[in-house]
């Protein structure tokens, strides 16, 4: 499974693609708003940051004027993949995005038939969000656990990026499910790797291992 990125903070991508484990980065407009920064040259750091897509969304709510966004967001790097809230504009720009090499993530997908209606439209990704499904009693993982076979069935090639990720056990289903992208804000990335007995492990490790260095050069009684 690939591991994107939620963030638009330049030190936390700078840091995690420093672990040598990140695919891509997707950002929004809340995250980027978090930045006080310029928003094409904050893009543009990222992308020169990032070894894969990173997701920058389209603010427009007509078809035309969407397509030129998305086209000027590509005019900043070569891994941008614009990011359309799925609606009817949306897939309109979509279509047309697609028909011209443009790669698209269609965001704040709720539900199958949205994510179908996104793959039909030639989306290279569609990102379901699980933890906003989750934060109104509503299963965000059963969501994904649909969307994953419909796609299969049909052999479309769109992705599905599992977002809105809350926790690990998020991106646990998802692995079990084939979901193809977790994108996870950098505390949840960084709960992945922890695990309470790993550190005591390591801990006792090095006492032991210190005994270890002070019996070296003694010859045994
Ligand atoms: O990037 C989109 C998505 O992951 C946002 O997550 O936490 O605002 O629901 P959240």
């Amino acid at each position: 499974m690939k591991i994107f990125l939620d963030t638009a903070n330049l030190e936390q991508i700078k840091e995690a693609v420093s672990w040598g484990i990140i695919d891509g980065v997707t950002t929004n407009p809340t995250l980027c708003s978090r930045e006080k920064q310029d928003f094409n040259d904050l893009i543009q750091s990222i992308c020169e940051k990032v070894p894969g897509p990173v997701s920058v969304e389209c603010v427009e709510t007509q078809a035309p004027e969407i397509v030129n966004e998305a086209k000027k967001h590509c005019q900043i790097a070569e891994n941008v993949v614009v990011k359309i809230p799925i609606c009817v504009e949306g897939l309109k720009a979509t279509k047309e995005l697609f028909s011209e090499g443009i790669h698209v993530n269609t965001t704040l997908v709720f539900s199958p038939p949205q994510a179908l209606l996104a793959a039909k439209a030639g989306s290279r990704y569609v990102s379901p969000f699980v933890g906003r499904l989750d934060d109104i009693s509503s299963d965000g993982l059963a969501l994904v656990e649909q969307i994953i076979p419909i796609f299969n069935n049909f052999a479309f090639e769109t992705e599905v990026i599992v977002a809105s990720i809350r926790h690990p056990m998020h991106v646990v289903e998802a692995a079990m499910m084939g979901a193809d992208i977790a994108t996870l804000p950098f505390g949840s990335l960084e709960k992945l790797v922890k695990h309470p007995l790993t550190d005591k492990g390591i801990e006792r490790f090095l006492d032991d291992w210190e005994k270890v260095k002070q019996s070296m050069g003694k010859k045994p009684s």
